[in-house]
Order: C-alpha cells, then structure tokens, then sequence
C-alpha cells in the first residue's frame, strides 16, 4: 500500500514538473540521440521547418542573391527557433506575415557559420527572414561570361551539400529535416533559371520563375542555376539543359538516360520525382554530378563524345531512390547514401549494358577503395563506414570508403542471400522508408529484421560498418577483359609491344593505372606518340596520363596540356591527385604557379581542399 502511495505520487509529480509530451509526435524521433546532427545548430525536437516559400532577385552586378525565405513552422512549445546561416546579412525577421521578431546572429564557427536564433510565439505559424548573401558565399560559383562555354553571359550555380546551403539560404541545415518549397526566383531577362524543382523548358521576358518541389527533401537538395540555357528533350520524362553549343553534344551523350529511368524502376520501384532532367553546367563544377533532385547537376567532362562516361547518371540516377527518397540521417551515416548508391549504380548499368561492363567499373572501384585504405592505414578510424565526423568538416568524409566499402558491403551481402532476396528487400527498404531519414543504426536493425535474420549463416555486420579497413569477406568481381589489358601491360614493359586495341575507355584507364611510374622517358613518349594520350579528349583517360606524366617526370613534355586542363576543369576529382602529384614530385611550386592561374575558375570547395593541400 505504502509503495503503491509513493509510486502514484513520483508518477503525479513527473506529470506536474517535467516537460510536457510533445505536442505533434514529428519531435519524438529527434530525441534519439543517434539523430544528432553535430553539424546544424538548428533544435529540431523544439521547433523545425515544413516548408519553404522562397522569393529571391540574383544580381550578378553584385553577385549576391537576396530577399525573403518564409517557413512555416511546427513548435514544440518552444519559445525560439534556430537556422543555420554562413555569411549572410539579415536585416529582419517576420512572423504569421506581420509581427516583426527579434532574432540573434551567434558567433561565427568554422564550416558551420551562425546560428540564426528566432523568437518566436505560441501562435507563430510563419517565419519569413530577410537576407542578402554575401559575394564570397560558399554555395554559389558566380561566372563571367569569359568562363561560361558561350561567353555571352554570366552564369551562376549552386552546390548545396554538405553544408553549404546555409551560405545561400537561411535553414534549418541538417539531412534529417525536410521540407517542401516553393521558389520565385528573379533573373535577368535574357537568362533562364532552373531549380532541384520542376522547372520551365523556355526562357520568358519577364526573367521571373516559379518553381514548385512538392515532395519533401534535405537542405542540402535545394539547387539553382542561372544562365544562358536551353532543354532539349530525350524521352518522355527525360531531357538536358545545356548552354547552346553544348546541347546537342549531351542529348547525343545522354541518349540512352529514359532507357535508365526504366531499368532503375524495374530494379528498385516506381521513380516518385516526377520528371529526370540533367543539367551540364560549364567545366568549374567542382563534382562529377550532383543528385539534386528532378535536375541533376553534371559536369561536361563526361561528354566523351562516346557515350563511355555515363555511368555517373546512373549514380546520380539512382541517388533518387538512395539519398534523396531515403536519406543519412547524418553525413557520419553519409555511406547509407553513397555506397547505396554505387551498388545501385551498377546494377543500372549492368542491366542496360552487361555484367562485363558492371564488373569493369566495380573493378576500377575496387582499385579506388584499395588506394583509400592504403592512404589513411588499414586500422584508420576514417575508413570505418559509420564515421565521426563531429568537431570536422562533413567534406571530409567524402572518400572512397563511403562509396567503395559501402557498394562492396552491399555485394557481400547479396552474396550471402542471393541477388533475388537482396532485391526485393532493398525494394521494400526504399518504400518502408520514401521521405525519411535513417540512420546507421536504425539500418542494422532494419537488416536485421527483414533479410538477416532469414539466413542461418553469422555474418559480422560490425567489421564492416564500424571496424577498419576491407573486411575478409568481401566479395571480389573479375574481369576477363582487364586479363586482356594486363597483358598488354606486360608486353609493352617486357617488349615495348604497340598494338591498336578496340578497347573501351574503361580499358585504357585500366591500362593507364597499370603502367608502372618507372617508365623512362622513352618509355612515355612510345606510348604517347603512339596512343597520343596527352591529347585525349576522354577527361579520364587524360587524368590519368596526366597524374602518370607528373609522377615519371614526363610531364615537362606535356605541361602545356596538363595546365591548361586543370585551368579549364574545376572538378576536384581530377584536380587533388594532380596538384598533390605535382606536391609529391618536388614540383610545389609549379603547382603553385599553375594553381594561381586556375584558382579564379574553382568553386570553393575545389580551392578548399587546393588550399590545404597547397599551402597557400
Ligand atoms: N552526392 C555526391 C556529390 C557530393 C558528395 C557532393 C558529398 C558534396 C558532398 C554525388 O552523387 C557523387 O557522388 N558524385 C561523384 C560521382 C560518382 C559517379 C561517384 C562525383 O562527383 O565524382
Ligand atoms: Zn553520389
């Protein structure tokens, strides 16, 4: 009796003191611990966004973008509400459409920029916040004409993930918050905008654009470019948008992309974005792709002129399942989108173009992942899938390790179960989840339940996702058509054999990563004037002579292409394992000196990394 007294008194007493239950159950899941994204200041268990009404003017004069982003909001019983912004100017904060707010600008901080502290009221429904970006902000790349292919007019992009959305849009900046948006975006009138929406296929005279993405997404997903464009289209629900010159070169490129939409329904369920567009953006764009979805955003080193590169929008492609329908709840999950992603990549590509060509490309991969591991040291926390990436910038984690080992990790347990089980329990994950986030953890659990715990055999999960380096178990692909190369590789260092091969642009770089960097002089120059790949127009193939000239010394040969190469291309994949080739050889300073003329066509996060890896 007596315990039961003190046991209805300690309940009554909680009810009375503690905190209320949350109003609307949405708090709950960011209560869990595993969710905490130590990369947004926002406190989405106390007050977060649903959705976005964005009006904004880009004024290239000034390079900045400005006006208003109006949320509408949910609060916990909170009594402010925090975004995260990075170099932008606020000048005031509304809510419910009239009631001027006060609102506090924090610190400045490292990649993270400032909290935007928000009070809000019981009744606040609405928060509109005026800003003006900054001319350096992190997100935008502002091109003069000169840099555009066209070189009529300037041009403008966006590149939202990590975390640099906040630098251009004020916003609660974290991948386990969504959001719909609506967007009235004001260009010059000669120019035509597109965004991670559904979007106009003509220019109009007033410049003004309305864009509308009714499915909820990530920050880090909303996209704009501006310039001089025009669509073209390719199948039913696919097209590109291109600069003038460039667009019947990618529509030839992309042909084959509604084929692709197809195969990726047929492999994983029906494509929920509506349309599948593809923008090819002038060559500063610091990615091969982009998943921003409807639009994905691509570089044009991938218009081979053959078609042999477009493997990077099946990625892309397959970024609207993995990423962008189910999504890291954290960039520590950032695997959980990316080696998803290269597994489903694959699988695309092998059933449009074969299993030899799939394995050509998971063999590539595999030599990436090697590479990365033997980089970092195989007891390296930093080739562990799940990461800690607190306290560091997000970026860091974008290594092979998140793509290889996660995609490797994926074939290993297809392996043990079957293609046909592995499919259908990946097509029901990306239903059972659309419009989530999930985290690590919460995958585990997920596998655990629905596929893992059908099979008899022990399978160590941990080694892989939270152990380093390749696990035993891994899963290995062949490739005859790389046994092929491997012997030309020999007869050529043996023999000094030349033979004109019919060979695939996967087989030349096969080819190129296996001539060994002791080659003399008159070794490369053989090669050279014989395959002539210093002048390749295949942007693989030439890297990677490139990176092969710098490190035998060739390269006093060919300098005048490697620089103007990497002063014309501004994706980091090409540009880090030049400049640190460069580094590496001795040659810093002409590094430097080439480094100093290309810095004006990179995006920040091309000249972020150059600058480290630099020293300027
Ligand atoms: N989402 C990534 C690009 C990214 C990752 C940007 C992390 C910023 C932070 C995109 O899908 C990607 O992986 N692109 C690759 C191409 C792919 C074929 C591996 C790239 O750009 O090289
Ligand atoms: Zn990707």
């Amino acid at each position: 009796m007596r315990i039961l007294l003190l046991v209805s008194i300690s309940i009554l007493c909680s009810m009375c003191t503690s905190e209320k239950a949350p109003s609307n159950p949405i708090f709950i899941k960011y209560q869990n611990p595993d969710r905490k994204d130590h990369h947004s200041f926002s406190e989405p268990d106390k007050a977060i966004v649903t959705h976005l009404d964005l009006n904004v003017e880009v004024d290239f004069d000034k390079r900045e973008i400005s006006g208003v982003a109006q949320y509408d909001i949910l609060s916990n019983d909170a009594d402010r509400i925090v975004f995260d912004t990075r170099d932008l100017q606020i000048s005031k904060v509304v809510l419910n459409g009239t009631d001027e707010t006060h609102f506090e600008l924090g610190p400045m901080q490292t990649n993270l920029g400032s909290p935007l502290e928000v009070s809000i009221k019981d009744n606040t429904e609405t928060v509109a916040i005026y800003y003006t970006t900054s001319p350096q902000a992190a997100a935008l790349q502002w091109l003069s004409p000169e840099q555009t292919t066209e070189k009529k007019l300037p041009f403008l992009f966006t590149q939202g993930q990590a975390i640099l959305t906040r630098s251009w849009i004020p916003c609660q900046d974290s991948p386990g918050i969504r959001i719909t948006y609506n967007a009235t975006v004001k260009v010059p009138s000669e120019m035509l905008a597109v965004m991670s929406a559904s979007n106009p296929q003509e220019r109009n005279t007033t410049g003004v654009y309305e864009f509308e993405m009714a499915q909820a997404i990530p920050s880090y997903l909303i996209a704009l470019a501006v310039g001089d464009l025009t669509f073209g289209e390719i199948g039913k629900r696919t097209g590109v948008y291109a600069e003038p010159s460039m667009l019947d070169k990618s529509l030839y490129e992309f042909a084959d992309m509604e084929k692709m939409l197809e195969s990726a329904e047929a492999l994983y369920g029906p494509y929920l974005w509506d349309r599948y567009d593809v923008i090819v953006l002038p060559a500063s764009f610091p990615f091969g792709g982009m998943e921003n979805p409807r639009l994905t955003f691509a570089t044009p080193t991938i218009i081979a002129g053959d078609r042999s590169l477009t493997a990077l929008i099946a990625h892309e492609l397959a970024h609207s399942w993995s990423g962008n329908l189910v999504t890291n709840a954290t960039w520590d999950d950032f695997w959980l989108n990316e080696g998803f992603t290269v597994y489903f990549e694959r699988r695309i590509m092998e059933a449009l173009y074969g299993e030899d060509y799939a394995s050509m490309l998971a063999v590539l991969g595999y030599q990436d992942l090697e590479a990365d591991v033997e980089d970092f040291g195989h007891s390296h926390a930093d080739t562990h899938l799940k990461l800690d990436l607190k306290g560091r910038d997000p970026d860091d984690g974008m290594t092979d390790i998140a793509y290889e080992k996660g995609a490797y990790f994926l074939g290993m347990l297809e392996s043990k179960v079957g293609k046909e089980s592995f499919d259908k329990f990946l097509t029901q994950y990306f239903d059972d989840h659309k419009f989530q986030t999930i985290s690590t953890s919460e995958f585990i659990d997920y596998l655990n339940d629905k596929l893992l715990n059908q099979i008899d055999e022990d399978i160590n999960i941990d080694a892989w996702i939270f152990g380093p380096g390749i696990p035993d178990d891994v899963v290995q692909f062949e490739s005859d058509k790389f046994e092929i190369v491997d012997k030309a590789v020999k007869a050529f260092i043996e023999s000094r054999q030349l033979k004109q091969y019919d060979w695939s642009t996967h087989e030349w770089l096969h080819f190129i990563r296996h001539l060994p960097t002791t080659l003399n002089l008159a070794q490369m120059a053989a090669l050279d004037s014989y395959y002539d790949f210093t002048n390749s127009g295949n942007s693989e193939i030439a890297a990677a002579w490139y990176e092969l000239s710098i490190n035998t010394g060739y390269f006093e040969e060919n300098i005048d292409q490697i620089r103007s190469f990497l002063v014309k291309v501004g994706r980091r994949k090409f540009l880090t394992p030049l400049y640190r080739a460069f580094k590496e050889a001795g040659q810093l300073e002409l590094a430097r000196d080439i480094y100093k003329e290309a810095k004006p066509n990179y995006h920040s996060v091309s000249t972020q990394t150059m600058d480290a890896l630099l020293e300027v």
